[in-house]
């Protein structure tokens, strides 16, 4: 593994490690492992440069702000970065947030990426778990048909994922993640009735 990768994991295991709401350490280790897999399959040329962003994306987050965005501009730089790729891997981050998203926007191939990997990480199994987990931090019930509730979560973002993807392998990815959401809610609310 390249020093700059491992040192900018390790700098995420530091500020995110215990993060309760699913933007912890392994969240980030996660979007990694998808962003490389997804920038291989893709032929992009910068991979080095989407690994840093996928690593490092979260750490930008307003929900999180472990630490300020000068810090963060510094730390590929301090690793022997030259300042331009450093500035190049802050831009892609700052375009990552689902709410930053503008309409019709033109992105980078690199941002693409990264932003299916990070929204990949909220589908699935994986993102069942995390929109829980979040639930529980920021006080919403798991169900409940007055809203409020972590189910509502699924239809108000979850399940939109899947028609935001940016590249192809994305979506083959994302096709399946999303038919186990549907999977999981039509057991749900089958148990919900007490007919299973
Ligand atoms: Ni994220």
């Amino acid at each position: 593994m390249e020093k700059i990768v491992e040192s900018a994991l390790n700098l995420v295991r530091e500020k995110l490690g215990d993060e309760p709401t699913g933007h912890d350490y392994w969240h980030a280790w996660r979007v990694w492992n998808l962003a490389k897999r997804i920038a291989g399959e893709e032929n992009c040329k910068n991979e080095l440069r989407v690994q840093l962003a996928a690593i490092l994306h979260d750490l930008n987050d307003d929900k999180v702000r472990a630490i300020p965005q000068e810090n963060l501009r510094r730390q590929p730089a301090e690793n022997g970065l030259p300042k331009a790729e450093a500035d190049a891997i802050m831009g892609i981050i700052e375009k990552i947030s689902f709410r930053k998203q503008k309409q019709g926007e033109k992105i980078s191939r690199e941002v693409g990426i990264v932003r299916d990997a990070d929204r990949l990480d909220a589908m699935g199994a994986i993102g069942i778990a995390r929109c829980f987990a979040t639930g529980a931090v920021i006080g919403r019930v798991i169900h409940s048909p007055d809203g409020n509730d972590s189910i509502s979560h699924f239809h108000e973002k979850l399940l939109k994922l899947k028609d935001m993807m940016h590249t192809e392998t994305g979506r083959k990815i994302a096709e399946k993640r999303h038919r186990y959401m549907v999977e999981f809610l039509d057991r749900f609310f089958r148990e919900w009735e007490g007919k299973m």
